[in-house]
């Protein structure tokens, strides 16, 4: 679509010459006033002609009239006034473009190079070693994943960071738990799980028993003065967890660029306190060392304990200088629950009182809170769901409703897992990441409705329509009003991409490929595909099922979707 704003906004463009006005207008302006008509019926472009009242110096009634008159463009058919708009019709010519664009760049439709040259870095996922990593998890790690793929397909450079939580008091309270109650065979045996029931046992205890509290702070100090043994069992604690992750990253197609986690930067959180501190940024608070942020109607943000231990944001802002002198960053963005707005706000700001001049080009992407059948969750009672848990339980059930569908068949358990694990991201990725998420296995999973098994099995259709019979040529010969709507439909795949990217919005590319699906299942319906009444439009109707396949594909993996072709 955005090939033909563009050739109409030239057309448009030399009409207003008709005009005795100097209205100075250039084809980008005229191609931003072009508006999709609410009622697909109207048309399917429309110019709202009083935005161009002033500059012409004449009534939108009269604008759309004259411009109306005798207009020619490649691509539209039909060009209708309708009070002070002009609504455009698209004709044969530009869905059959669209049909021969998708097929011939296939899995580069919808790719561009808006980003070409420039760097971004995505930090996302990030689980904290030793506790749990669970459906509070989800969020950062999909939206991330499929935030980095839709970068890199609008050409952008992507360091995909996983940020490791491998540091703080969490590991005190491990290392104490182990001492008193743990066993090398135990985790050896059933990995991350016994890590954390260690550290469930221990937050539990703690509750009436401070000397525990008071030990593991110990043990960490003894972490950070380099201890043998605290550090080895440090390390050991981090392989099995990452071990544990990797499993689940696997599922999800998820890999990292770089796992620099918190504790690679402790060596480069002095520099950073220093230069705080010769910039009279940092004021004493009882006893702690803080940057004021009243000024900016935030509380203060907490740089040093009363102790001398660095705090979370100061680590955030060594990682955020390291990253920028590493990667030369134009920009930064950092996925994590909507909890930690305030956290990310505050650093920023000190980033930039520090006279980070990049301090812009921090960008902090928050998402709502998940829960299961209604229930919330906490980590430090034990009550949480594992992701590991949920896919599992997604991957059962879906297994059971393949089996159920074919009876018949063996089960073929790659695309049981991609159905399970795809269904819990699709549901996921269905609203606007800020809002709160309930799952309910069976409406997530459901074949019906607007779920990621109907996305898969919509496209898993298609594949069995081209196996049926191959396209050959290229013919154009749309005959159905339900071939053209699929057509222009597939044509706004681009726009959408980069809309999904201003807004870091992966739900817009899920709400996109639901409009695929309908617009696909309905032409499928309406339209007889391989016994069609001959041989032209037959093929036209192979050609345009192998183009929403295709698109349906390149939209799927950009939010971390896998297709199989038969389920
Ligand atoms: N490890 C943190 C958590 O699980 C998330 C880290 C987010 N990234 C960051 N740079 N602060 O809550």
């Amino acid at each position: 679509m955005i090939e033909l704003k563009k050739r109409l906004a030239d057309a448009i463009l030399q009409k207003l010459s008709l005009f005795n006005a100097e209205h100075g207008l250039s084809i980008e302006n005229v191609q931003d006033m072009l508006e999709y008509p609410k009622d697909a019926a109207m048309g399917d472009l429309a110019l709202p002609c009083f935005k161009l009242s002033k500059a012409l110096r004449a009534s939108p009634q009269m604008i759309a009239e004259k411009i109306a008159d005798q207009f020619n463009c490649d691509g539209i058919g039909n060009a209708n006034v309708l009070g002070g708009y002009l609504n455009f019709t698209v004709d044969q010519h530009f869905a059959g473009r669209v049909i021969d664009r998708v097929l011939c760049e296939g899995e580069r439709y919808g790719a561009s190079e808006t980003g070409k040259g420039k760097v971004v870095v995505l930090d996302y996922s990030s689980p904290n070693v030793a506790k749990p990593f669970h459906i509070g998890h989800l969020g950062t790690t999909v939206i991330g994943h499929s935030l980095k793929k839709m970068h890199e397909f609008a050409g952008y450079q992507c360091v995909g960071i996983n940020y490791l939580g491998d540091w703080g008091t969490q590991f005190g309270k491990l290392i104490t738990a182990y001492k008193l109650w743990g066993s090398k065979e135990a985790i050896e045996e059933n990995g991350i799980d016994e890590l954390v029931s260690l550290y469930v046992r221990i937050n539990q205890e703690a509750e009436h028993d401070e000397s525990l509290n008071e030990r593991a702070r110990a043990e960490f100090k003894k972490l950070e003065q380099q201890d043998e043994e605290n550090i080895a069992l440090w390390k050991w604690f981090i392989e099995i967890s990452l071990a544990e992750y990797e499993k689940t990253y696997k599922q999800l197609d998820i890999t990292f660029d770089s796992y620099k986690g918190e504790s690679f930067y402790t060596d480069k959180m002095p520099a950073q306190v220093q230069k705080l501190r010769d910039m009279s940024l940092l004021k004493q608070d009882d006893g702690a060392s803080i940057v004021d942020l009243s000024a900016y109607n935030m509380p203060p943000c907490l740089i040093l304990k009363r102790d001398g231990t660095t705090l979370y944001p100061t680590r955030d802002i060594a990682a955020a200088v390291y990253r920028k002198e590493t990667y030369h960053f134009d920009k930064a963005i950092y996925v994590t629950s909507a909890g930690q707005s305030l956290h990310f706000a505050q650093w920023f700001k000190v980033v930039e009182l520090m006279g980070y001049d990049w301090y812009n080009e921090l960008v902090h992407v928050p998402y709502g809170t998940v829960s299961i059948n209604g229930a919330k969750l906490a980590t430090r009672t034990g009550n949480v769901i594992l992701l590991r848990d949920l896919f599992a339980q997604a991957i059962a059930k879906a297994s059971d409703i393949m089996k159920e569908k074919n009876p018949d068949e063996v089960l073929d358990e790659k695309t049981a897992e991609a159905v399970g694990v795809g269904a819990i991201i699709f549901h996921y990725l269905s609203n606007t990441r800020i809002k709160d998420i309930n799952f309910i296995m069976e409406d997530v999973l459901s074949f019906e409705g607007n779920t990621g098994p109907y996305a898969q099995y919509t496209y898993a259709r298609a594949c069995s329509v081209l196996k049926k019979a191959s396209p050959t040529g290229n013919d154009c010969e749309l005959s159905t009003a339900e071939e053209m709507v699929l057509a222009k439909t597939l044509s706004q795949f681009e726009e959408r991409i980069t809309q999904a990217l201003d807004e870091y919005e992966p739900y817009l590319i899920t709400r996109y490929i639901l409009e695929v699906c309908s617009t696909f299942n309905r032409f499928y319906h309406a339209c007889k595909i391989v016994g069609a009444e001959n041989e032209k439009v037959r093929n036209t109707r192979l050609r345009l099922t192998a183009a929403a396949k295709q698109v349906l594909e390149n939209a799927m993996h950009l939010i971390c979707m896998k297709t199989p072709e038969k389920i």
